[in-house]
């Protein structure tokens, strides 16, 4: 029997109530596809460092390396300046853990959840690949006479050849393997951003033109990629795209496939600790109700089981996914499921 040690980050707010169904469902996959899933629960959130004062201890990461996969709720507190938390324990993992690659599979499960008009899921069915360890999230700049009337803030982004690189080539890797159109469109900002994308830019055509000539190239600035989300989403295969463009546009993303109720992630280091969670956040005004939507969790475990090449038992959770909100779902809103967040994940878990 194939087993698999999984480290559990429930988080904050909703994060333990709907990271307590992915599990379920986790489960319900193990048993049928006959692997053995262990996990480790980790309670690094906004509780924990109001009671200690610490964000994440110091054996966190060294600890965190040891696991293949970790599964997160959400990371964000009420009571705790915004920050704090984000760049202490969500940032910090992704970047000590050199989990190079968010990954945003965009796709629409059921016209009745989508907001445009005449689209459907054979229209919103793409993959964002987001540079996740450089770009305006390093923390670089600084502040200069701060505070007063010539204050100056700098925030700097970082694009390196080798880090932008890595992910053109884990981008084009993912068009090949995904098999659709194979088409790879770098999403940038060309005009104005003239040295980091121009970098971006000749990277993606060398890289293509070498080592992937299977797979068409094609570009699209920022602003009108969104206009293309909701116009043309069917242009899209496989985008490409900075850290911050990458944050912005999957948000967008999320909406056109019925919103962060079902809206995953996965933040990969294809050798390393690879990262799922769900991007909707902690929702803290839903918190304890069980209301909260357990989709986008259990997607982020559906892509888990994908990361570890559990391919199968990830077909199993996508396909109880896809019956459950077709044929159960009244919305995919907090609150308004006609279920509660512990029944949803008992139908998913069932129609496995
Ligand atoms: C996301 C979130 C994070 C980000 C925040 C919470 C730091 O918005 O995962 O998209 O900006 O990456
Ligand atoms: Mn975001």
């Amino acid at each position: 029997m194939k087993s698999y040690n999984i480290a559990v980050l429930p988080g904050d707010g909703t994060g333990p109530e709907v990271t307590r169904e992915a599990v379920k469902v986790l489960d319900a996959a193990a048993a049928k596809f006959s692997l053995k899933l262990n996990y480790t629960p980790y309670d690094f959130g906004g509780d924990r460092y109001l009671r200690t004062k610490e964000v994440l201890p110091e054996s966190a990461v060294g600890e965190l390396r040891k696991f293949p996969a970790i599964l997160l709720g959400a990371i964000g507190h009420p009571d705790v300046a915004p920050g704090i938390l984000e760049k202490g324990i969500l940032l910090r993992l992704r970047f000590e853990l050199e989990q190079y690659i968010n990954l945003r599979p965009v796709k629409l499960y059921d016209e009745r959840f989508c907001p445009l008009k005449d689209k459907g899921p054979n229209q919103i069915d793409f993959v964002v690949v987001r540079e996740n360890n450089e770009g305006l999230y390093t923390g670089a700049g600084g502040f200069v006479f701060k505070g007063t009337p010539s204050e100056i803030a700098v925030q700097e982004s970082i694009n390196t050849r080798r880090g932008v690189e890595r992910c053109l080539r884990y981008a084009f890797e993912f068009t090949r393997k995904r098999n659709q159109d194979k088409k790879l469109t770098l999403v940038g900002k060309t005009n104005v951003l003239t040295y980091a994308f121009d970098l971006w830019e000749r990277a993606f055509h060398e890289v293509g033109q070498a080592h992937y000539p299977d797979i068409q190239r094609d570009y699209a600035h920022v602003d009108a990629t969104t206009m293309w989300f909701v116009k043309n989403p069917e242009w899209f295969d496989v985008i490409v795209t900075d850290n911050m463009f990458g944050d912005i546009i999957t948000d967008l993303g999320a909406m056109i496939q019925g919103g962060m109720g079902i809206a995953a992630g996965g933040n990969i280091n294809p050798q390393g600790t690879s990262m799922f969670e769900p991007i909707g956040g902690s929702a803290p005004k839903y918190t304890g109700q069980g209301v909260i939507n357990p989709l986008a969790a259990i997607c982020a475990g559906q892509m888990l089981l994908d990361h570890l090449g559990e391919t199968q038992a990830a077909q199993a959770v996508e396909a109880a996914v896809i019956k459950t909100v077709r044929e159960k779902i009244k919305t995919l809103a907090a609150g308004k499921m006609g279920h509660s967040t512990s029944q949803v994940g008992d139908l998913v878990a069932a129609a496995i």
